[in-house]
């Protein structure tokens, strides 16, 4: 039997006052782990509860994309490469459990009105997840593309610091199985129907025998990089899991925002290159 892992985080760049809900989240999945249950339980439970807390860029409080919109992400994945994800999906209140759901279909991610209209067939209600608070961060961001006033390095939208990233949590049950899931409202400056990282196996999100890895930061430079997969290899290559997600940071200038969590057979792992909320129960 092996002990129970979790580990939860609010997103690269995201406070230290919200590590409160990274704890909610670890100790919801930790419930669904005693007795012997499922790793992808847990952290369907722990993004659920991040997903719900308005002070997290996935959800309920996600970032508005240029035009006003939340278009949401999300994905989950198991040991046996099972997966599903969706993105830019809109109007539901839990993405995450939409993407569980496509897990049960042949297909591994499902995008937009098709996306949507998917959720509606499995009874998710319709759920308007833009908060007063998103409103505001919206309009800051159209005042400043107005005014031109972004950092040299974000011209192409990219690097931009004040990126509050996505949600994500991974899990190892007592029968050893794994689970990495990820959900977000995507980043900074976005063009309506931009799809990042978050939804895409091998880039936000990866999971295999050898461990579980849920990543955060900027999606475009995520997705280049292969990220979760990266470092998902080294693991299974026989690097510790530690040292995996500090490796896997190391791929990237210190101005691109990334966070890693990860967990493997030697425990847990985490490494960012910003304050990030997290949490795990692991020693
Ligand atoms: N990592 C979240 C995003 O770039 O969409």
């Amino acid at each position: 039997m092996a002990s129970p892992v979790v580990v939860t985080h609010c997103g690269a760049g995201s406070t230290l006052e919200i590590v409160d809900a990274a704890e909610t989240a670890g100790r919801a999945a930790l419930s669904a782990l005693d007795g012997g249950g499922r790793a992808l339980d847990a952290v369907t439970n722990a993004i659920v509860v991040l997903e719900d807390d308005e002070r997290t860029n996935a959800g309920t409080g996600s970032r508005l994309r240029i035009d006003g919109r939340a278009q949401m992400d999300a994905s989950i994945m198991t040991e046996d490469l099972e997966s599903g994800a969706v993105a830019a999906i809109e109007g539901v209140r839990n993405p995450i459990l939409v993407a569980r759901k496509v897990m049960e279909t042949p297909h591994v991610l499902l995008v937009g009105a098709d996306a949507v209209a998917f959720a509606r067939r499995m009874g998710f209600q319709s759920h308007n997840p833009v908060t007063a608070a998103a409103k505001v961060r919206w309009k800051e961001s159209l005042d400043r593309i107005r005014r031109g006033d972004l950092p040299p390095h974000a011209r192409k939208w990219r690097d931009f610091r004040d990126l509050a990233g996505t949600v994500g949590a991974v899990a190892r049950d007592s029968r050893g199985h794994f689970c990495a899931g990820s959900s977000t409202g995507g980043t900074a400056f976005m063009m309506p129907g931009r799809v990042g990282d978050t939804p895409i196996v091998g880039a936000g999100i990866y999971c295999g025998s050898a461990g579980a890895v849920s990543v955060t930061g900027h999606g475009e430079e995520i997705i280049r990089r292969v990220l979760s997969k990266s470092v998902y290899d080294l693991m299974a290559r026989g690097r510790r899991t530690q040292a995996a997600c500090d490796e896997g940071l190391r791929l990237f200038k210190k101005t691109i925002p990334i966070g890693i969590i990860a967990v493997g057979k030697d425990g847990a792992g985490e490494a960012c290159n910003r304050k990030m909320a997290w949490w795990t129960n692991a020693p």
